[in-house]
């Protein structure tokens, strides 16, 4: 059992904690990781400190090289964790103190652990960020370079996973593009949520210290202090914000994974993956599966957890520190990774990826995909009224289905059967791409709007 000396809080208590205290107060285990954002927090809190004459410039000086040094340590390997320690915090104070003796313990002046949690948790958090908002970016561009391949690829459109309408492949891949292009808006809100810095808040209410947190904030990349001490401590909106992005960005994820795992089957054969995002079987050797994908769908599950748990955790926690807020960690960390996973592996996938546009095709007039332009070209030529045209060209699915028949190998006499009148199709009404250029209006699937909504997509990239 550690000894009641080892603790850094250990003034008022006459025994050490029992070792199921010792084993559930610990977050060495999990928050090591903050290491780095600590340390550098650590180094303005002493400059901030020195500046207001709390510190002299040797003991800054000591501070300074001591802190280096226990970076280089933690980095190497070579430092030891202990449980007794509690968190990665108390491990580099205590550290800093064996290194350059009892000047290491004035570094905690005017400082709790509740403002320097929250300041190593922003920071954290904001570097996970401008990590996404690189991958994402890339993603961003994968997509439309795929799309700007494919502006004459045909594909089909799904509406209850049954056949609708034929669209180009581009304007399929678009569709996911402005999905991410949304995420890459939340980041940036998320990012301004994490614009003001707690360094400063002390335990609640403040140091009693004249504290410069404006110094403080600035040397981090602060915008300013957090105008009230209490909510600094307290706050872990950032952290929702955090999650709910990547939950959504992981839904975006899922249904694009979805998509490309239907696709995949044999059944659809819409879509080949490469060997680099697929894996085999241990007993089937004809196999070929699409894991990454479905792993990606199966995150989207795990970080939506990870948000819920955060949410059950702050419910009616009273202002403003509670020790509940160490489990925050568990939640953040493990979603910065799932997210970081989430993009590089979407990416993967999008670089091994074949579109086989001959099933599509074939897809495309079994399943009767150009239904509505027969009732749009009655309404168009013949003044038929739509709700009748959409019954004659009901009528034409029908008994092309009985005869096993297409639309477009039904013959003059079948339409004057089913319509009641002579009905002359012009030649290659029914391919395809003549449909998809029939399509109108700003963000349709016809080429031209296509081309636009291109355009459009390059100056956001341009801008992001
Ligand atoms: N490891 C703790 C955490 O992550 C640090 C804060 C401890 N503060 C306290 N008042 N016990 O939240």
């Amino acid at each position: 059992m550690a000894d009641k000396t080892d603790k850094l809080w250990h003034g008022r208590f006459e025994a050490p904690p029992s070792k199921i205290t010792e084993e559930i107060s610990e977050s060495i285990s999990f928050d090591q990781v903050l290491y780095k954002v600590d340390i550098r927090a650590s180094l303005a809190h002493a400059r901030m400190l020195q500046s207001i004459g709390v510190l002299t410039a040797a003991e800054f000086n000591d501070i300074e090289r001591g802190l280096k040094q226990v970076e280089s340590e933690i980095e190497s390997g070579k430092f030891t964790y202990s449980a007794a320690l509690e968190d990665i915090h108390m491990h580099i104070e205590s550290r800093l103190t064996e290194v350059i003796g009892d000047t290491g313990k004035k570094l905690h002046t005017g400082r709790s652990r509740n403002d320097q949690v929250a300041v190593d948790t922003h920071l954290y958090t904001r570097e996970a960020l401008q990590a996404h908002r690189a991958d994402l970016t890339e993603l961003l561009k994968a997509f439309l370079n795929l799309a700007k391949q494919n502006l004459k690829t045909v594909w089909v459109g799904y509406t209850h996973l049954q056949i609708a309408q034929p669209v180009l492949l581009g304007h399929y891949l678009m569709a996911y593009f402005w999905q991410f292009a949304r995420d890459l808006e939340l980041l940036d809100f998320t990012l301004q949520s994490l614009r003001f810095s707690p360094l400063g808040s002390a335990a609640l209410g403040g140091a009693n210290y004249a504290v410069d947190r404006q110094m403080t904030a600035k040397e981090l990349g602060f915008a300013a202090p957090y105008p009230n001490s209490m909510d600094a401590v307290a706050n872990r909106d950032y952290q929702l914000n955090y999650h709910f992005w990547v939950t959504r960005l992981y839904l975006h994820i899922s249904r694009f994974c979805e998509d490309i795992i239907i696709y995949n089957t044999t059944e659809f054969g819409y879509v080949t993956l490469g060997d680099a995002v697929t894996t085999g079987s241990s007993i089937m050797p004809q196999k070929k599966n699409p894991d990454i994908a479905e792993l990606l769908r199966g995150k989207a599950g795990r970080v939506n957890g990870n948000l819920q748990a955060l949410v059950t955790n702050l419910k009616g926690l009273p202002m403003t520190y509670n020790r509940d807020l160490q489990e925050d960690k568990v939640y953040l960390f493990d979603s910065i990774q799932q997210a970081r996973q989430g993009l590089k592996g979407m990416l993967e996938i999008l670089q091994n990826i074949r579109f086989n546009e001959s099933r599509v095709l074939e897809n495309l007039s079994r399943g009767f995909a150009l239904a509505t332009d027969v009732a749009d070209y009655l309404v168009r030529e013949r003044q038929v009224p739509f709700r009748d045209a959409h019954a004659v060209a009901g009528s034409a699915v029908k008994l092309a289905e009985e005869q096993g028949k297409r639309l477009e190998t039904l013959t003059a006499a079948d339409w004057q059967k089913i319509a009641g009148y002579k009905i002359d199709f012009p030649e290659g009404f029914f391919t395809p791409l003549a449909s998809i250029a029939r399509r109108q209006g700003e963000g349709s699937t016809n080429p031209q709007a296509v081309g636009e909504q291109i355009a459009a997509a390059d100056r956001f990239v341009l801008e992001a």
